[in-house]
């Protein structure tokens, strides 16, 4: 009698257990793509010998996977086409030197500890639980990023008449409104084919304790948005409550499209975490750790496959010479803007998924300023400010309060809608600190003489990145699984595209499926 797949898989996990079952499945290719194993390997020490992966990339993915392969004794090369590790994970500070294809800059801030930027990846969300679970393991130190923060503001340049309006306000005005058209439907008996009368009672409780409505279930105005006058408080006395802003002009913003709420999202909600000193830390500890096996410089300008394995074909720019590596599998993290051009030997349907991966146009400025205007003048203490402008927001630093500096993120590009993003990526570094400083100084008047210096990232230009991380969600399918003896790894090949969690849960599934592979041979 033959045996059946089933069969068979219930004998290795009867012997081996369920990781065993659970590898030999996924060897065999009966698990599809989203139940790849994304959990941190625990490989036996030595059962990786005599196996060689090359690497592509040392980013996030590619450190990764050489750390967990190197701790089973796999024997692991990386091929980095920069001269640095992290990828897009890229702290600035003064003295230091950025490449784009068309443009070099001087970083010209001063050397103080407080007084950098992180242009690539800036917050980490406490639910990412593989990359704070590196930084644990190799001591990073953390310390908490506000994403939100009610004493920001909030910018159109169509509404209010163009003056800034601070997140207290926004927040509980618009809370307050919608609490009372709900109340209103309630007392008019609009719901009550969803509400008993128990409940109507309730609701409107509820109503009045969410949105600080009146004892007449209406809205006007709370001390929860501030009060009147410049300085919040006014000390001895209450003071006079703010008047709500006015709720046609809060609709026709568009502060609800998701700014207001932006700090929902599961991704964005707190608490976030940033590495004390940048983020760069990250990759640091990465490389103190497999810096050994990094070779810089070497620009992959071919992928094959052999009936061994792999073939990479690079340039090592160093000794000025087209080097080859033959290896058992390959571990590929190369951004698909820049990978869809490598010749290779990927399957057509490989190529077309990576071709089809665009990536958001990013820009990032980082200034550096004279005092901190924003926490001196408007006690703001990290966040963001938003804008309908092109630089989108303006992000405080939640590091180094009340020193006499500080850097500040001028814009944070992120969507292309408008074309923004390849509008600035176009413009030429000084142009674009220039047309940052106008648009921020519609929020912060006398912006442009605060600041003393700039930096700008437009992530389309970067070499070896073209942009900042793919638009879509989800990651094709033909990323997910390996094409021959290649994987892919990278934010690219998840559902966390632009995070560094991303990066290590592919790293981990590429990693695992090696080595799934590697013990049921
Ligand atoms: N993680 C990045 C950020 O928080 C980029 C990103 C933005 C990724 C929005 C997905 C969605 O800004």
């Amino acid at each position: 009698m033959g045996m059946t797949k089933r069969d068979f898989l219930r004998s290795v996990g009867a012997v081996a257990g369920v990781g065993a079952a659970y590898h030999t499945m996924s060897a065999l290719g009966l698990l599809g793509p989203a139940e790849a194993q994304t959990a941190a390997p625990d490989f036996p020490l030595g059962s990786g010998y005599g196996k060689h992966v090359v690497i592509l990339g040392a980013g996030i993915s590619g450190m990764t996977s050489a750390y967990e392969l190197s701790k089973a004794g796999y024997d692991c090369s990386i091929l980095e086409a920069s001269n640095r590790s992290g990828g897009r994970n890229l702290t600035v500070r003064g003295g230091d030197v950025i490449r784009e294809v068309d443009s070099r800059q001087w970083v010209d801030f001063d050397r103080e500890d407080h007084l950098y930027a992180n242009m690539g990846p800036a917050r980490i969300p406490y639910h990412h639980r593989a990359i704070l679970g590196y930084c644990k393991e190799f001591g990073v130190e953390l310390e908490v990023f506000t994403n939100d923060n009610r004493g920001a503001l909030f910018h159109n340049t169509e509404r209010f008449g163009g003056q800034s309006v601070v997140g207290r306000q926004v927040m509980t005005d618009l809370r307050g409104y919608i609490a009372e058209l709900l109340a209103k439907a309630v007392n008019r008996n609009a719901l009550d084919d969803e509400l008993t009368g128990d409940d109507k009672e309730r609701v409107l409780a509820m109503l009045t304790s969410f949105g600080g409505l009146d004892p007449d279930h209406l809205y006007i105005g709370s001390n929860r948005g501030g009060y009147q006058g410049e300085q919040i408080h006014t000390g001895l006395a209450p003071g006079d409550v703010n008047d709500p802003l006015d709720f046609g002009e809060l609709l026709n913003s568009d502060f609800w499209q998701y700014k207001l709420h932006f700090s929902q999202f599961l991704n964005q909600n707190p608490t976030l975490f940033q590495p004390v000193g940048g983020m760069d830390a990250i990759p640091k500890a990465f490389q103190a750790r497999v810096g050994h096996l990094i070779h810089f410089g070497s620009i992959v300008e071919e992928i094959r496959k052999t009936p061994r394995g792999v073939r990479i074909v690079y340039r090592d720019q160093r000794r000025n010479a087209t080097e080859a590596v033959e290896a058992d599998f390959a571990i590929c993290t190369i951004p698909a803007p820049v990978l869809k051009d490598i010749p290779s030997d990927f399957a057509s349907e490989t190529q077309a998924a990576i071709a089809s991966i665009e990536f958001v146009p990013a820009v990032k400025i980082g200034f550096q300023t004279r005092r901190r205007f924003w926490e001196e003048d408007h006690a703001i203490y990290g966040g963001i400010s938003w804008t309908d402008q092109d630089i989108t927001q303006i992000w405080y630093p939640a590091y180094g309060y009340h020193r006499q500096k500080g850097v500040i993120m001028g814009a944070y590009i992120w969507d292309d809608r408008p074309g923004q993003g390849l509008r600035y990526s176009q413009m030429t570094p000084p142009e674009r600190l220039k047309a940052a400083m106008a648009e921020g100084a519609h929020m912060h008047p006398g912006y442009a003489d605060e600041i003393e210096s700039g930096v700008s990232r437009a992530w389309p230009k970067v070499p070896f990145q073209k942009g900042g991380w793919p638009e879509n969600y989800q990651a094709p399918a033909a990323l997910q699984q390996p094409d021959g003896a290649i994987y892919f790894a990278g934010d690219q090949a998840t559902a966390l595209p632009g995070w560094q969690e991303g990066a290590v849960l592919a790293a981990h599934a590429a990693v695992n499926a090696i080595h799934a592979r590697v013990t049921a041979s």
